[in-house]
């Protein structure tokens, strides 16, 4: 056989049907119905986000429209969520957006997203770990309990609070609360798949309850004068940033894309449901509908309870019932935001650990690290412990609470290569079975390519700078470690020495 060129072994892709022989061997235990998947996406999704950047969003940029910049971060989602509904049904495996970019733009691309999933999913779940400290100290106050800044920041953050305070620096601090919530999680999910699936309904049933509650109790605050004007006029300010107007619904579109984050997680878990090739499309299209409507009513609910300029930047939906004279509301959306945010870490390290379960198995990681599943549990249990030693340390000793930008990059850039191939499977493969389709195609395929692109464009500077450096980190290791040990390069060795 001819030995392939170096351009041809960067492109080389998987067979779907290898994909799909795969599917049917999974070493993971196939324990998720339909309602845990959907309910996986839920936990995933609903997080921080609603709770908070619905203030900024509104006050500085949409002002009352902020529905429509939900409606149209929601649409952009859906674009992608079709996307993947798709891919799902063709081949049904842990490695998601990696995966279906391995069986159509090559092995390249796919580590490329591989890599760039890292940023999504154990990024992003550290980020909520960060987070959920500051909730967690939240309700610790709340109950009149106070804890030293040192041990609840990392190092850097609580020289700046000293400082504040003018305070000598501390000789040591740690964000403990976000050391032992990373553990919490990964030993939930190292003990198996069943356990996670049921604390995760449990805690989705309690945040779900929180923002229904927050719509229906804010019924009864709403002032309808706060509405206009719906679409405030745009402003221009000294830095030339626009405010308002349809730029602003666009720029907040941006900003809560972070909410819905998440439902594509759901397609890491192909290997665990019972049915996969059709409950994993409905849950991924499902999941993200119910949350954009959730999303739609808090919207619609908090810029009628407070005129946009009064929002609060940090918790708005707390301080509009506080305002309202409903203060033990804050109690209930604490409490809600501080048992939410541990399903999206649990969702996110799920699809962590299954993202590299898949590369292991091709040889772009180590197997014997990343590929191994307990005996016993049926779950990654080196890779899970691995990404739980690597997310307790940065959460106790490094300032990330401000990169949930770059995960919205990482996301954004996988749904457009998702949205791409399956625009170039439907080319390259037609003839094969798809239980489901992208409909309207392939305006939808297109369509997600270009919004998803347009949303990445809309990031700051310095983050789309970070994002590049971390881009180029990957392709290193891909050059130095994965090229060489992927399978498909050595099976081509074997190949072209015979
Ligand atoms: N969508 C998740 C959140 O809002 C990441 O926290």
């Amino acid at each position: 056989m001819q030995k392939q060129t170096f351009w041809q072994s960067l492109f080389r892709t998987k067979p779907v049907e290898a994909y799909q022989r795969e599917a049917q061997q999974t070493v993971l235990r196939r324990a998720l119905g339909r309602w845990s998947l959907v309910s996986l996406g839920i936990g995933a999704i609903i997080g921080g986000g609603i709770f908070t950047l619905t203030g900024v969003a509104a006050k500085l940029y949409a002002g009352p429209a902020l529905a429509l910049s939900f409606v149209i971060a929601g649409i952009a989602c859906l674009l992608a969520a079709l996307a993947y509904a798709e891919f799902a049904s063709i081949v049904p495996v842990e490695g998601s957006a990696y995966a279906y970019s391995y069986a159509t733009v090559g092995e390249i691309i796919a580590w490329f997203i591989g890599w760039n999933l890292i940023l999504e999913y154990m990024m992003g779940a550290t980020t909520v770990a960060v987070a959920w400290s500051g909730y967690f100290e939240k309700l610790l106050h709340l109950f009149g309990i106070e804890v030293p800044y040192w041990l609840m920041n990392d190092p850097f953050t609580a020289k700046l609070k000293a400082k504040e305070m003018g305070l000598e620096p501390p000789a040591f601090s740690i964000n403990l609360p976000g050391f032992l919530i990373a553990w919490v999680v990964t030993s939930i999910l190292l003990r198996g798949i069943k356990e996670t699936a049921s604390t995760n309904n449990l805690i989705v049933f309690i945040k779900v309850g929180a923002v229904i509650f927050v719509i229906l109790a804010g019924l009864f605050f709403i002032n309808p004068d706060n509405w206009t004007p719906f679409i405030p006029a745009p402003e221009i300010d000294a830095k030339g940033n626009i405010h308002y107007g349809w730029s602003g619904i666009f720029t907040a579109a941006t900003i809560v894309f972070f909410a819905y984050i998440g439902f594509d997680a759901v397609s890491t878990q192909a290997g665990e449901a019972i049915n996969p090739r059709r409950d994993v499309p409905f849950a991924i299209v499902a999941s993200l509908l119910i949350t954009t409507i959730l999303y739609i009513g808090v919207s619609v609910v908090l810029t009628g309870m407070v005129p946009y300029k009064e929002l609060d930047e940090r918790a708005p939906v707390a301080s509009a019932f506080a305002g309202a004279g409903v203060g033990w509301a804050t109690y209930i959306i604490t409490f809600a935001a501080v048992a939410g945010l541990i399903s999206v870490m649990l969702v996110m390290l799920l699809g962590q650990t299954r993202i590299f379960l898949a590369m292991a198995k091709d040889g772009l990681l180590p197997e014997r690290i990343f590929g191994y599943v307990h005996p016993i549990y049926k779950t990654p249990f080196r890779s899970t412990l691995l990404v739980g030693v690597i997310m307790s340390l940065v959460a106790s000793f490094v300032p990330i609470v401000n990169v949930s930008e770059l995960t919205s990059l990482g996301t954004l850039l996988a749904f457009t290569l998702v949205s791409l191939s399956v625009f170039i499977l439907r080319l390259q493969r037609p003839d094969l079975e798809r239980p489901y389709k992208v409909p309207l195609w392939p305006l939808v395929s297109l369509g997600g390519v270009v919004v998803n692109i347009f949303l990445m464009s809309q990031a700051r500077k310095e983050n789309l700078r970070a994002f590049a450096l971390w881009g180029l980190i990957g392709l290193l290791v891909y050059f130095l470690y994965s090229r060489r040990q992927s399978k498909l390069n050595r099976q081509a060795e074997v190949l072209s020495d015979l």
